[in-house]
């Protein structure tokens, strides 16, 4: 099962979809369901949502964040959000480098670090994702891409920040494709993405890390993926905008923690 020393965290990164008024209608969906959750339950929702259900879930099981946000603290972008607005309205984190961000909008590791060691200066915990192509995988380098990204990404992040940030290994391959990764073949990389944080870090940091995995992750194989030992947690994508489905992978992981007690 999930290392008893980490957390384990499932986020919903809704991408691109629910206005403010269908996630209101969401929460009061899900609020009810997940209040006895023993996970941390995490949404990533469009901006305009953001205030509206932070207000709504203070001293709740649920806890609010972005999807992205811009590197600099201000400035004449126009168009772009800093991490000092969405920790304003409301947003305790943000998911950083997802690859549609990659892939569709050419950002790069550097790009991704100065947002990184933004959202950690301006109080927003910082949910880095990292993963490999088809391409890449078939090249067999998945090994030297994802620590390459985390080098890249984590470069000059202090090790005592380390504790605040959460590293999602998503296999660009098996987002929103319904073919997800194995269990073990995730378990493997996400030892070998540990491994790569010990080298950068310390052991300590290491251990302490969430890594969660995404890709294609549904309710009925949510558990297999939680049962493994260095996956911390998960990040959904399409199987979270209904709240009935996101809640039966909350309390998956719920039955898998009781089964293991
Ligand atoms: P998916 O998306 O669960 O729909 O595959 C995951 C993600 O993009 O974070």
């Amino acid at each position: 099962m999930t290392n008893p020393n980490r957390t384990v965290i499932i986020i919903g990164n809704w991408k691109m979809y629910q206005t403010i008024d269908t996630s209101l209608a969401f929460l009061k969906t899900l609020l009810p369901l997940v209040s006895d959750a023993s996970c941390e339950v995490y949404l990533a929702v469009p901006f305009t949502s953001i205030a509206p259900m932070a207000a709504q879930t203070k001293e709740t099981k649920v806890i609010i964040g972005a999807q992205n946000m811009h590197d600099a603290s201000e400035g004449a972008f126009t168009g772009e959000i800093a991490a000092k607005m969405l920790e304003n309205a409301g947003a305790k984190f943000v998911i950083v480098g997802h690859s549609e961000r990659r892939r569709l909008f050419n950002e790069d590791n550097a790009f991704i670090n100065r947002k990184v060691k933004r959202a950690l200066v301006d109080g927003l915990q910082p949910v880095l994702c990292i993963g490999e192509t088809l391409q890449e995988r078939q090249a067999g380098t998945t090994q030297q891409v994802l620590h390459s990204q985390l080098s890249e990404c984590l470069a000059g992040v202090p090790s005592e920040q380390m504790a605040r940030l959460i590293v999602a290994y998503e296999p660009v391959w098996a987002i929103g494709t319904s073919q997800p990764a194995s269990p073990e073949e995730a378990q493997a990389v996400h030892h070998q993405c540990r491994e790569s944080i010990e080298q950068m870090f310390t052991n300590e940091v290491a251990q302490k890390i969430s890594i969660l995995y995404g890709g294609s992750v549904k309710p009925d194989n949510a558990a297999a993926f939680l049962d493994q030992s260095d996956i911390d947690g998960l990040l959904v994508g399409g199987a979270s905008l209904s709240p009935e489905t996101f809640n039966q992978i909350i309390h998956c992981q719920r039955a898998n923690a009781l089964k293991n007690l």
